[in-house]
This record gives structure tokens, sequence and C-alpha cells, in this order.
């Protein structure tokens, strides 16, 4: 079977050498090739990030698209009009939970220990020991409960911070997975309201877009904190920055913007309370990218579905 990646930000010999280790491994023969170098090979499989869309539309016998990353929002649009009916399937974890649970707790450290009000009275030389909040009072809500918001709050949990989660659908992905009170889209005012952390970990969808505006965000207790290591088409990044200079917000961890790169002369990048990181909270990881797909594609050979495929109506 002919597998083509397209993936421009890792070099194509790294998936290649992984890809066919893995299939060995399972007694599969592979062929990869480069999508970028030979656009005009047909494949069965093709493992993508943002993939030209004409590169797609040529694409003519695909068994199925692996999206090499956890969000779809990207490519689920070019599925939809140039590869209908294609199954579209997202990596699931594949080592990215663990960055992404590294990357949520710093920053759920960082505001719980207060850290930037030290940084501003260290910017006036004052020796001054502020008051640390109960941590037995310090809700870390999570929206979104993915496989990256699971895995944040399971890390989150360690910690024994109290969470609170609102989903889509307020149902847990599987019995028992999550303890603390879940509460549905429909409920997010609530929800927000409990909230002295703000995770925001949800899928870029058509319902998800600009979720978090002006008006949605100020329902969050004064003094809340906002991480966002989602999508930044999720919340309206104006409007983040509106309520962290009128104080309404304590501040900010981003890694995610609308656009990106964030556009230098943005304010965001000049506010104390906000820390920006370029998209870096959880990345792909060769490695155990390729070892999940391979085992995927062995699943579909075997006539099987396997897990992560993208449900176009929901989209994710
Ligand atoms: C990164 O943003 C991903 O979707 O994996």
């Amino acid at each position: 079977m002919r597998l083509a990646v397209w993936d421009p930000d890792e070099p194509f010999r790294r998936w290649r050498d992984a890809l066919v280790q893995h299939a060995g491994e399972l007694h599969l023969s592979v062929d990869v090739i480069d999508a970028g170098a030979e656009p005009d090979e047909q494949a069965d499989f093709a493992l993508v990030w943002k993939p030209p869309q004409a590169w797609l539309a040529g694409q003519q016998q695909l068994r199925a698209v692996f999206n090499l990353g956890a969000g779809v929002d990207a490519v689920l649009p070019l599925m939809r009009s140039h590869a209908p009916g294609v199954p579209l399937i997202r990596l699931e974890d594949a080592g990215m939970g663990r960055q992404m649970a590294d990357y949520v707790c710093e920053a759920v450290l960082h505001a719980w220990r207060r850290m930037d009000d030290y940084a501003a009275l260290q910017a006036h030389a004052t020796w001054e020991p502020l008051v640390l909040p109960a941590r037995t009072g310090f809700h870390i809500g999570l929206l979104g409960l993915g496989h990256m918001g699971m895995a944040a709050a399971r890390r989150l949990r360690d910690l024994e911070f109290p969470l609170l989660a609102c989903t889509r659908s307020g149902a847990p992905r599987a019995p028992g997975e999550f303890d603390g009170p879940l509460y549905d889209i429909q409920r997010l005012p609530e929800f927000l309201a409990r909230c002295r952390v703000l995770v925001v970990l949800l899928p870029l969808t058509d319902e998800t877009r600009r979720l978090l505006d002006y008006a949605t965000l100020r329902q969050l207790p004064r003094g809340a904190y906002l991480i966002n290591a989602g999508r930044g088409s999720v919340l309206d990044q104006d409007d983040l920055a509106d309520l962290v200079e009128e104080g309404h917000l304590s501040g900010a961890t981003l890694d995610v913007f609308d656009p990106e790169p964030l556009p230098a002369g943005h304010r965001l990048w000049r506010m104390p309370r906000v820390r920006i990181t370029p998209h870096v909270a959880a990345q792909t990881l060769v490695g155990p990218s390729a070892a999940q797909v391979m085992h995927k594609i062995a699943a579909i050979e075997r006539g099987e579905t396997p897990g992560g495929v993208v449900d176009p109506r929901l989209g994710y």
C-alpha cells in the first residue's frame, strides 16, 4: 500500500523511516512517498498537516486521511469539498497529552502562586509576601474534555486542585473518566461563574468559533485567569485584551491565536500579564504518531474502524 505524507513542519525522511519501521513490526508492506515531491502519485492513505487543496483534489483512491495533529479544523473544510466520503482520522494523544498537561499545569501554578503579581513587585524591587489563595477554593474549569483536556485534568487532579468541566454534551466520554462537576454547553454561564482559572481546550467548529467574546468572558469571576491552548479563533483576542486591561481578568497564558503568528503590532504582545507562546503547547511527535497511524491502518486492513474517526457534522 502507498502512504503519502504532507507535513511542511517535519523533514519527510523522519516520517518515512518511522512509518516503515512500524509497518515492519505489524508485518505490513508500505511504500511511503513525499506528497510535496511527487504530487501526482496516487496514494491509499494520506498523512497530512494543512495540505494544499489541489493536491487533495487530485487524490482519487484515498481510503483514509490521517490528520497529523489533534485539531482537524484546517483540513476538514478541504475534505468536505475535495474528498467527500473519505474518512478523516485524527491523532489521539500520541504523546501530545503529556505535553499539554505540562503546559497547562505550569500556567495554573503560575496563576495560583501569583507570579505575575511578584513580577510587578520585582519591577519596583519590592519585597512583599502575598496571600496565597486556598487551593481548595481555587477551581480550575476545563472547557473541552477531549484527549488534551483529559490529560490536563488528570495531572491537575494529581496537583489536588478542585476541577470542573464543560463540554458540548456534558457527558463523559467514558464512565467515571472525569469525577468533578460536568456542565453541558447550555450551562456555560453557570460553569464560567465558578472558574478561578479557565482552561480552553475546545476544538474549533462552527459552534465554538468566537464562543468566548467580551460578554461571555465577563461571566468569569473578577480576577480569573485564562489559559488557551486549543485554537485561537475560539475566543475574541481583542475582547480578552480589553478584559485584562480593565482588570476583570488577572492575566492569560496563550499558545494559540487568530491569525498565527500573532501580528507584531498586537497589544497582547506588550501586556505584562499576558504570556505568549508560538503554538508549541503540544507538538506532534513523529515516532508515537507514526506508530499510532500504522496501528490504525492495520485496524482498517482487518476491516475494523479505528479510533479517532472525525464526525464531519460535529467537526471533531
Ligand atoms: C495542534 O495544534 C494540533 O492540533 O495537534
